[in-house]
């Protein structure tokens, strides 16, 4: 197997390997496994698998989870479909972490590409350790504590009825985790805000806020600031999809965007997304 680092920051493509095989062979899993650690998002080239075989290999790192609005191949629980067609349905053009809403956010998830358009249609990933190691050292002492909720009505839940949007939420109440979470596995530190982050929790103290009025947009400036660093070209790879390639990711340190310039040409992708654990 051939290594080939894409960026100083982020990402390397692996040749010379099928994930089919990696679901039957402990050492070449443990190789994985700890290329995945250090470049956080894996890609592989002319992976001609079956579904069985993705499944198969995003279950070595763990069970898999359904998503409450995607739907799901009707055989494979787990393996959710992000088709995209001539209808301009793009919910995953913004810097993010999967599902961060969930109270055990996903800790990877493994994307193939079953067909997409010639030109656009790539991912980003983003390095969100480079993103904390890099914030001014102020900034550092004040999100230390910090705690952030994290939903999931104001995305997928904007387009539907105000009933369904009730439903939604109930079913998948707001959450909250630090603002810097801790990898379980690196022990590193990761900044830990996207687009489903709404407010801080325990940002109004006496530090923090002179008079009444300066709580809420200080806290939402901060919040806005923290968020924005995921688009920092440095911390960043971008990725060109064939049909057949797959990207495994650490979902824990890592935020993707998908960047959406190709409709209305059409874009299949089949995600297997790894369950994780609560955020420290
Ligand atoms: C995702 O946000 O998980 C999907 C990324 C993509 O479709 O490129």
């Amino acid at each position: 197997m051939q290594v080939n680092p894409l960026t100083c920051s982020i990402g390397a493509e692996l040749a010379g390997v099928s994930i089919a095989d990696v679901a039957r062979d402990d050492t070449l899993f443990a190789e994985i496994k700890a290329l995945l650690l250090k470049h956080r998002v894996l890609f592989f080239r002319d992976q001609d698998i079956s579904r069985a075989d993705h499944v198969a290999f995003a279950k070595r790192f763990g069970d898999l989870e359904d998503h409450p609005v995607a739907n799901s191949v009707p055989e494979h629980p787990g393996l959710i479909e992000i088709y995209k067609s001539e209808k301009r349905d793009h919910f995953e053009n913004t810097y993010h972490t999967d599902a961060s809403w969930r109270a055990c956010p996903p800790k990877g998830a493994v994307l193939r590409c079953i067909s997409c358009p010639d030109v656009g249609g790539d991912t980003i990933w983003v390095n969100m350790v480079e993103a904390y190691k890099h914030l001014p050292e102020d900034i550092k002492v004040k999100i230390a504590g910090l705690r952030a909720k994290h939903g999931i009505e104001h995305s997928f839940g904007a387009i539907m009825t105000t009933e369904e949007r009730e439903e939604l939420v109930r079913k998948n109440p707001l959450v909250d985790h630090p603002v810097v979470r801790t990898h379980p596995e690196t022990g590193e530190k990761i900044l830990y805000v996207g687009p489903f982050s709404t407010h801080f929790i325990n940002y109004h103290t006496p530090e923090n806020v002179r008079f009444g009025q300066d709580k809420t947009p200080g806290a939402s400036l901060l919040l806005n600031y923290l968020i924005s660093q995921a688009a920092i070209p440095e911390y960043q790879v971008r990725f060109r999809w064939k049909p057949n390639s797959v990207a495994l990711w650490d979902n824990v340190s890592t935020q993707h965007y998908a960047v959406s310039d190709y409709w209305p040409a059409p874009r299949r992708m089949e995600r297997a997304t790894i369950k994780g654990d609560r955020p420290f």
